[in-house]
């Protein structure tokens, strides 16, 4: 006979792109909070790790509390989830703030919220405990989601690869500047580089976007356009200082 808990976790789906946040009030170490309500209008990274007092996550706080300000400059806002307990929070972050120091960073302070959930209520609605990798500890997972509470992309690491950071920035840029200009961007882009213009919806634009190819827009093939998109302009787009 299978408990409760086995068959919720049978039926509670993964949070996919495109759904909404699901939506859970939290203790943390910055208060109480209502997700995702609080965080109307904002970009949000909310993502999990293992456990507290861990090296690899250790680092990765250290790294996120470096950038909190960088985040904080594309209106994203950042929430670290963990099965830890507040008290363990907050001694595993005073430990950071006191003793170690990583990569020439040191005294870190973490001001982001700490969700405590030690029922792992949280960490299942998020799909963040994938048995396969551990029952009790949460994997890496990093949920981007957008100022409407719109999960926009996932990503998930095992618990050994700590998460590489420029990559995360990379992501929310590319998609804030995707939402502004209404285009997409390939492979690797930084701000600067081409941009993809959406493909043509039917064989008659595509064959009248090859032809009437202009400065502008540049297509290889009619499904392969690209265009400029100035440094500047996604800067000012995406940074509010
Ligand atoms: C770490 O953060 O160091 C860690 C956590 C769980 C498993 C392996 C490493």
């Amino acid at each position: 006979m299978e408990t409760l808990l086995e068959v919720q976790e049978k039926i509670t789906p993964m949070p996919r792109i495109g759904d909404s946040a699901p939506s859970f009030q939290a203790v943390t170490t910055q208060g109480m909070i209502n997700f995702p309500d609080d965080y109307k209008g904002k970009w949000v990274i909310l993502f999990s790790h293992p456990a507290d007092f861990t090296p690899v996550c250790t680092s990765e706080f250290m790294t996120f509390a470096k950038l909190e300000d960088k985040f904080a400059n594309t209106n994203c806002k950042l929430v670290g989830l963990s099965i830890d307990g507040l008290y363990s929070h907050i001694a595993w972050l005073r430990t950071i703030k006191d003793k170690i120091e990583f990569k020439g960073m040191k005294n870190m302070e973490v001001k982001f919220p700490l969700i405590e959930d030690i029922t792992m209520e949280i960490a299942k609605k998020y799909g963040m405990i994938q048995p396969g990798e551990s029952k009790t500890q949460a994997v890496r997972a990093v949920f981007f989601i957008d100022p409407h509470g719109i999960i926009r992309a996932v990503i998930y690491y095992p618990l050994s690869l700590g998460r590489n950071f420029d990559e995360i920035y990379r992501a929310l840029i590319a998609m804030q500047t995707a939402d502004e200009f209404s285009v997409a961007t390939p492979a690797d882009w930084q701000p600067g580089d081409d941009v993809i213009v959406p493909p043509a919806g039917s064989c008659g634009t595509a064959k009248e976007r090859v032809e009437s190819a202009n400065g502008e827009m540049e297509c290889a093939d009619w499904f392969f356009c690209t265009r400029k998109l100035d440094k500047k302009k996604v800067l000012e787009a995406v940074l509010k200082n």
